[in-house]
């Protein structure tokens, strides 16, 4: 019954539902938006691993990553595929080494170009088409779905951020000085807002969340109030035939 309801907008509509949840770095976006969706039965995309996948695959290429076309090659070329724990790279699972301090050092110059954006989010809406989705980004509610169902925007002050992405390191082991964090995330945020095309922004239609002093379940328990606010509640009994369930594979 549940899942009646929830593909109700799909078959009148024709489409999936997309959420998408839009932010700056540290504002704890990735967790939580993969929480939402397990917690409301919809695929997830996480898009900031695209662009990290991308540059990974420049960087082992040795390219120079100001060379427009050729990394705009590449990006149309790779092929990401998403599955519940791992992300996979042309067949190899690179989930940690998208996420190392070289990568995230070299993505602005990847997430700058905009023939690597247009095919990153052409690849976005080829992978949502036909599914429910939460989609997670920079760029999601204002250039990639700018019809979306519902629209997030996720953060919090810059301190809070940078406190919390220390704590997290400390976690792991890895001490690391305050300050620094915070000034690198600056510098990110700087890069993320200014970028000409597809750069961070919210959308008007959004709604804004404050994070500030929230734990990760109340947040999680805000976004699933916003969504259940935009959703439908009669039941289509079409809906209960079966769902079609597609790989999680990022076409090209
Ligand atoms: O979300 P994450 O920190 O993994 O994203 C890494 C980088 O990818 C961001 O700092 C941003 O430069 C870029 N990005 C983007 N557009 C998106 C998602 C990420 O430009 N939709």
């Amino acid at each position: 019954m549940h899942a009646a309801i929830r593909y109700q907008c799909i078959l009148v509509r024709g489409k999936g539902l997309i959420v998408t949840i839009d932010g700056p770095a540290g504002s704890g976006k990735s967790s939580v938006a993969k929480r939402l969706a397990s917690e409301i039965g919809f695929s997830f995309l996480d898009t900031g691993a695209m662009y990290r996948c991308v540059t990974l695959a420049c960087l082992r290429k040795e390219m120079d990553l100001g060379q427009i076309q050729e990394v705009a090659n590449i990006a149309s070329q790779v092929q990401i595929e998403f599955f519940a724990d791992k992300v996979v790279l042309d067949g190899e699972d690179v989930s940690e080494a998208i996420r190392t301090p070289t990568v995230t050092k070299s993505i602005w110059a990847i997430a700058d170009n905009a023939a690597v954006r247009e095919s990153m989010v052409a690849a976005q809406r080829r992978w949502t088409a036909g599914r429910d989705a939460v989609t997670e980004g920079r760029d999601q509610g204002t250039i990639a779905f700018p019809d979306a169902e519902c629209k997030i925007f996720l953060t919090a002050t810059p301190e809070e951020r940078a406190r919390r992405r220390v704590s997290q390191l400390l976690e792991l082991g890895v001490e690391v000085n305050y300050e620094e964090v915070l000034e690198m995330q600056n510098q990110r945020d700087r890069q993320d807002t200014q970028r000409e095309s597809g750069g961070l922004k919210q959308a008007t239609d959004s709604i804004m969340v404050w994070t500030d002093g929230m734990t990760e379940d109340e947040v999680l328990q805000s976004l699933v109030a916003i969504v259940g606010s935009k959703r439908p509640t009669e039941v289509n009994p079409m809906a209960e035939q079966p769902l079609q369930h597609k790989p999680h594979l990022m076409p090209r």
